[in-house]
């Protein structure tokens, strides 16, 4: 088992796993969900991952749910 190196530094830790659950309805026209770990508002992307980038040389970015456009 690999030990260390976690991704996740401060989300929910007192939990043995983080899991979000959100109902597509609440969503709205667009949402940008977290894949760095590092946002304030996690689940939700609040911009962090330009910061981790530029620290770390990361590339990481969210994950953008939109509806369709007709
Ligand atoms: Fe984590 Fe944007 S803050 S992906």
């Amino acid at each position: 088992m690999l030990k260390g190196g976690h991704c996740n530094l401060s989300v929910k830790k007192n939990e043995s796993k983080v899991v979000d659950s959100i109902d597509m309805e609440d969503l709205g026209d667009k949402a940008s969900f977290c894949r760095c770990w590092r946002s304030a508002k996690f689940p939700y992307c609040d911009g962090t991952h330009g910061k981790h980038n530029t620290t770390t040389g990361d590339n990481v970015g969210p994950l953008v749910i939109k509806k369709k456009e007709l």
